[in-house]
């Protein structure tokens, strides 16, 4: 063989390694799990083999859908309380844990890990929030690294392709943090209740000062997403509170506004493309909050 073949084969077999390099490297990168619409479930994806993770069941034909599919438990970590008669009817278990946007606690990982292992094993569980983006994804997480069914690594990949915005590091950094629990100390946990009693009017507005305290106008660098999603959580909880349906209507329409402003600041800190509108909206959400106290409050 001549030199110049051997350059040439050399160069050809070199081409061919990095091809098969870029291919292996394209394979690590796994492609998001794709979401399905069913009835009553905007958002409903598989997590692993037996759970599956997303949206609020908006009403009964989406429990009748879910079992159709052959969960047999649900749990709630959304603030809103899930419709326990209606679950229980159709012979399914239910768990309310409730989650925030931000670090959970050691308290409510361990309530997640109960309520993994209540549920069984091989046991086919629906994880909800009430979009299904993010914080059922990362109770799925938590839930499955505490009880030992995936790894760390495992348990992350699966949260990113199944939507969680890295934007909210809280929960991310609480999937990193989980520890696994060892079998006897699961086994002693409490069990989660089937719905916990919704925040009151009172707690509510404490949790909105603070959370408005966070979104400090001096500091608007500092500002996280999941502060502005737990405020618009606070105000769409708030709207479902039986006491909303029998105060006046400009009431409500006053709670929903503030929500509809928080959720505009929550999608726009979120999507990390700040935008200089993000000072205004903060603006209209404080003075939505005093028009209201100045309407309502005695
Ligand atoms: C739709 C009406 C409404 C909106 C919107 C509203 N509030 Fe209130 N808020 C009330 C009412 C009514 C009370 C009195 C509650 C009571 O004492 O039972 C109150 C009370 C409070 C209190 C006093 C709680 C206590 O008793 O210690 C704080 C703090 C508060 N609100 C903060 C906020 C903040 C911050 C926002 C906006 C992000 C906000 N509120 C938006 C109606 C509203």
């Amino acid at each position: 063989m001549s030199r110049h073949n051997l350059l040439n084969t050399a160069l050809r077999l070199l081409t061919v390694l990095v091809a098969s390099l870029v291919i292996v490297m394209l394979a690590g990168t796994s492609p998001p799990i794709t979401p399905e619409k069913i009835s009553g479930i905007d958002r409903y994806l598989q997590f692993d083999d037996f759970i599956f993770c997303g949206a609020q069941p908006k009403n009964e034909l989406a429990l009748d859908e879910l079992k159709k599919r052959g969960i047999k438990t649900i749990i709630c970590v959304d603030g809103t309380q899930p419709q326990v008669a209606a679950i229980q009817e159709r012979e399914m278990n239910v768990m309310h844990v409730p989650l925030g946007y931000g670090i959970t606690t050691s308290e409510q990982r361990m309530q997640l890990a109960a309520a993994l292992h209540l549920a069984g094993h091989e046991s086919p569980i629906y994880i909800h929030c009430h979009h299904g983006y993010h914080r059922s994804g990362a109770a799925a997480a938590i839930a499955s690294i505490a009880t030992g069914r995936l790894t760390h690594q495992q348990a992350l990949d699966r949260m990113k392709r199944s939507g969680t915005s890295p934007a909210y590091h809280g929960l991310w950094k609480s999937v990193r943090d989980t520890k696994r629990l060892e079998l006897h100390v699961i086994e002693a946990l409490k069990p989660p209740p089937t719905a916990l009693p919704a925040m009151g009017m009172v707690a509510s507005m404490l949790k909105a000062e603070e959370l408005m305290d966070q979104l400090d106008p001096a500091k608007p660098e500092k500002w996280e997403a999941q502060d502005a999603a737990q405020l618009a959580d606070v105000f769409r909880q708030l709207r479902q509170n039986a006491m909303i349906e029998s105060s006046p209507a400009s009431f409500a329409s006053q709670m929903t506004h503030t929500f509809e402003l928080a959720n505009a600041l929550e999608t726009r800190l979120a999507s990390k493309n700040k935008h200089d509108d993000l000072m205004a909206i903060r603006n209209r959400l404080a003075m939505s909050c005093q028009a209201c106290h100045a309407s309502h409050r005695n």
